[in-house]
């Protein structure tokens, strides 16, 4: 069988994921999340899904190559809509804006959601993601920073309490991910740091002396969160 080749990003997913239980991968593209869990025999059955046919193609190819069709059914589906609660355990939806993975769990009517794991890996707007979840009762279990070509992402596992929670600004910009001193968490805290500057100097252009003020506390809090890291 050829090697299978899987990004840091994913595989930093894929190893999120319980032993042993039913996935879903939700805009699966190449299907690399399901494919890599199966070949290494990690769960019992995965679901590869996507909006459209173009990139489910890509992941039916695949799962041929390395002769998984056995173990990952490939479907047709805008998020969670055609994927029933008993089809998976776990979820995954790596690999989108956080407006995106908001409206797939906003349209998840599942009503036993609280017994499943979701592992959400935002390309951006993960500020706006973390915002969502406490509005809606995901509770942020832990983050996990990654660095992938260069670039850096966090990856977030929650779960469903249905209990609306506040969150301060500093979780807003950081969640959990200085929970776990890493290298990575570092670095994704300084790349915070550098958009709630760049903030900053929007709200000085603007004058916006409140909106300011704010910014320039949360990056008081980081700075000192990070100096705090540096000094273990
Ligand atoms: C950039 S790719 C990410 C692929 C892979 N998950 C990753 O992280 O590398 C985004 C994929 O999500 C799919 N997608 C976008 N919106 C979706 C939705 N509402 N439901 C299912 N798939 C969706 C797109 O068709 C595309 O294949």
């Amino acid at each position: 069988m050829a090697e299978f080749k899987i990004s840091k990003r994913l595989l930093s997913c894929a190893e999120l994921i319980t032993p042993g239980v039913k996935i879903a991968d939700i805009g699966t593209d190449h299907a690399h999340i399901p494919i890599w869990l199966s070949i290494n025999n990690k769960i019992s059955h995965a679901l590869a899904c996507d909006i459209r046919m173009g990139p489910l193609e890509n992941a039916i190819k695949n799962i041929k190559h390395f002769s998984m069709e056995k173990m990952v059914e490939t479907r047709l589906s805008d998020g969670l809509e055609n994927v029933g609660p008993e089809e998976a355990d776990e979820i995954i939806i790596a690999g989108m804006g956080g407006n995106m993975i908001s409206n797939i769990l906003e349209k998840c009517l599942w009503e036993n959601k609280s017994e499943k794991k979701f592992i959400l890996q935002p390309m951006k707007y993960e500020s706006k993601l973390r915002l969502y979840l406490a509005s809606r009762g995901y509770e942020i279990k832990s983050e996990k920073a990654v660095v992938c070509a260069k670039k850096i992402y966090t990856i977030i596992v929650s779960v469903f309490t249905g209990i609306p929670y506040q969150i301060s600004t500093l979780q807003k910009y950081i969640g959990k991910i200085h929970e776990h001193i890493t290298p990575e968490s570092k670095l994704y805290i300084k790349k915070q740091i550098k958009s709630l500057k760049n903030m900053e100097k929007g709200a000085i252009a603007k004058k916006d002396l409140i909106e300011k003020t704010k910014y320039e506390s949360t990056i008081e809090q980081l700075e000192s969160i990070l100096k705090s890291k540096m000094e273990r």
